[in-house]
């Protein structure tokens, strides 16, 4: 050791909580994945099928630019003030009335917490809403990042089974609720599956947490998480918990419907039936103060209401559902099985069994097989990483080529076998 060096190793200066993550499994398979193809494309030597991210590969919509224009323009003095942590008032109240049509209910601007992305409203909302040690039931697979935004928030999380074809199945629900669940997050349409939740099972899950509710005394929160619900490939709006349960927060952003990831604009938006709602959103609020985003980007928050409210503030949604009907057929022609894709980014489809039977025990198929076709240079993510093995995850967030080039990849692959 020299005199200039600190002592102990810099992993020693990491809590616990994250070192575990640094040194175990636990880091983002989504991540790894998506460095190893910045890898392959670094060291050159032809193209990368990456289909492991989502990305958005559509560039936001020409209201955007036009929006933005105008508002850099804009030097009407305090403009890039701090402001209520909650967002600029008038673009709450936008946004309350957009979603209370959404979902046929009356909210007001003390239903709406503008975040930092999707991902912000859910940090602020498990911190607002749950105690260290509480439960979150979450339907798998499920969004990968939410075991480290539970962790963070010092929650456990508790995968429950769904449907043979991913959709929600309220009676693993009802099974896996206890004392300690405060919250059932559900995610639809679905990362990574593609699944839309079906509107009768929406209504069953909230006939199954008002019988809870009634017994124990404690309202159990749905946390809706939908930054896909306008990436419906044939314009319907998906079933929503808001208009079936009073205890409802509704997360989602504009990172993959108008293709701002990098902009980070999302909110909450709170059920006006919620228990206590004002108090629920003084306590968002707060969280968005103190976990240190204070409040979402101002010109993006500006950008808003000018952008949803234009003729021409949408991305054309045909481009990922054609690469998507793409995908699936070629995957089908290969002996994959999924469910015809119906939103968002992402298909799930499953193995062929034979290719099942030939991994080497001990490794989960999928992770083997992923493995393998970072060979060919084909990028995808082991459904392991998602909590249910024998599957992969592939992104249509990408180009023509990837789609092509992955496919011929996995035939390649299976081929070699
Ligand atoms: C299901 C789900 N929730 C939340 C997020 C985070 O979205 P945002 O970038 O708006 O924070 C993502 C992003 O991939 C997602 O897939």
């Amino acid at each position: 050791m020299t005199a200039s060096s600190p002592p102990g190793s810099t992993e020693e200066l990491l809590s616990r909580r994250v070192r575990a993550v640094l040194d175990g499994t636990g880091e983002s398979w989504t991540r790894r994945m998506f460095e190893l193809g910045r890898r392959l494309r670094a060291e050159g030597g032809g193209p990368v099928y990456d289909l492991s991210l989502g990305n958005p590969s559509l560039e936001p919509p020409p209201a955007f630019f036009r929006a933005l224009r105008a508002l850099v323009e804009d030097d009407t003095p305090g403009t890039h003030r701090y402001m209520t942590n909650a967002g600029f008032l008038q673009v709450r109240r936008f946004v309350a009335e957009r979603e209370g049509r959404r979902f046929g209910l009356e909210l007001d601007e003390e239903c709406v917490v503008l975040t930092v992305g999707a991902a912000g409203a859910l940090a602020v909302t498990l911190r607002a809403l749950a105690d260290e040690g509480d439960e979150i039931v979450v339907p798998a697979p499920y969004f990968s990042e939410y075991a480290h935004y539970a962790r963070h928030a010092g929650l456990k999380l508790v995968p429950v089974r769904t449907t043979a074809d991913f959709d929600l199945a309220p009676e693993a629900v009802a099974e896996a609720l206890g004392d300690h669940t405060r919250i059932v997050l559900l995610n639809s349409p679905n990362n990574p599956t593609g699944a839309i939740y079906g509107a009768g099972r929406l209504n069953e899950l909230a006939a199954v947490l008002r019988r809870h509710v009634t017994r124990t005394g404690r309202p159990v929160v749905v946390v809706e998480d939908a930054p896909y619900r306008d990436l419906v490939y044939d314009g319907q709006t998906p079933a929503s918990m808001m208009s079936r349960y009073p205890h409802t927060v509704h997360v989602t952003s504009h990172s993959k419907d108008l293709g701002l990831a990098g902009e980070r604009i999302g909110y909450a938006v709170l059920s006006s039936e919620l228990a206590g709602r004002r108090r629920v959103f003084a306590g968002l609020s707060y969280c968005n103060r103190t976990l240190g985003f204070v409040n979402a980007p101002a010109l993006m928050q500006r950008m808003l209401p000018e952008v949803l409210g234009a003729p021409d503030g949408r991305v054309d949604v045909a481009v990922y559902a054609r690469r998507a009907r793409t995908l699936h057929a070629g995957l089908a022609r290969l002996g994959f099985s999924a469910a015809p894709p119906r939103a968002g980014f992402f298909l799930f489809p499953r193995l062929p069994d034979d290719l099942v039977a030939r991994a080497p025990a001990g490794v989960p198929a999928d992770v083997w097989f992923a493995e393998r076709l970072v060979a060919r240079r084909c990028i995808v993510v082991p459904g392991t990483a998602f909590g249910v093995a024998d599957h992969l995850r592939l992104s249509v967030a990408t180009d023509d080529d990837a789609v092509a080039g992955a496919l011929d990849a996995i035939a390649a692959e299976l081929d070699a076998g």
